[in-house]
């Protein structure tokens, strides 16, 4: 069978596209650092979410040298925390975060950053994020919300570790005396 010349180089710049769109695909899913929530964060009842014993009271606590869970509720709209306060996390630690919804679907971001997730009313999202240098991020949603879903956003300000750790002894003495 005779194919035109043309006709082979049509069929080669098609082919190449393919390739070359499965290799975007391929790169945009498991490349660039990216790793996908699962579902491994479990879930929680929405609805007495201020009875649980983390997301009652969500902030940031130590679980080890260096290592640390932040517990973070979106609702309509605003983060807690992140929007009255900001969330402060030491600098060179790794940090858990576990982000649910109180009220509908938000989104949650850190501007400059890979973190971003959806948080879903019933559903804990569980990631891990590496906050190196001090410094101050943005946090935003970026689902639509509600009529104040343009004003939701908050502020992460990473600190120096012994800036930190003061903040936090207080937080802690604060707590137990609350307790
Ligand atoms: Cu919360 Cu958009």
């Amino acid at each position: 069978m005779e194919i035109h010349a043309y006709e082979k180089l049509w069929l080669a710049l098609a082919l190449v596209l393919i390739v070359g769109f499965i290799g975007t695909i391929t790169y945009g899913a498991a490349g660039a650092g990216i790793d996908m929530i699962d579902d491994k964060g479990g879930t929680v009842d929405p609805a007495t979410l201020d009875q649980h014993p983390k997301f009652g009271d969500p902030g940031i606590e130590r679980n080890g040298e260096n290592s640390y869970d932040v517990y973070v509720v979106a609702r309509q709209f605003v983060f807690e925390p992140g929007t009255t306060e900001p969330l402060r996390v030491p600098a060179g630690s790794t940090v858990t975060f576990h982000v649910t919804a109180a009220d509908v679907i938000h989104g949650f971001e850190v501007v400059g950053t890979n973190a971003n997730t959806m948080a879903i009313p019933g559903q804990v999202a569980e990631f891990t994020v590496e906050f190196g240098e001090p410094g101050e991020y943005g946090m935003l949603c970026n689902e639509y919300c509600g009529s104040g879903h343009h004003v939701m956003e908050g502020k992460i300000v990473v600190m120096e570790q012994e800036e930190f750790d003061s903040w936090y002894d207080q937080q802690q003495a604060q707590g137990e005396a609350e307790n």
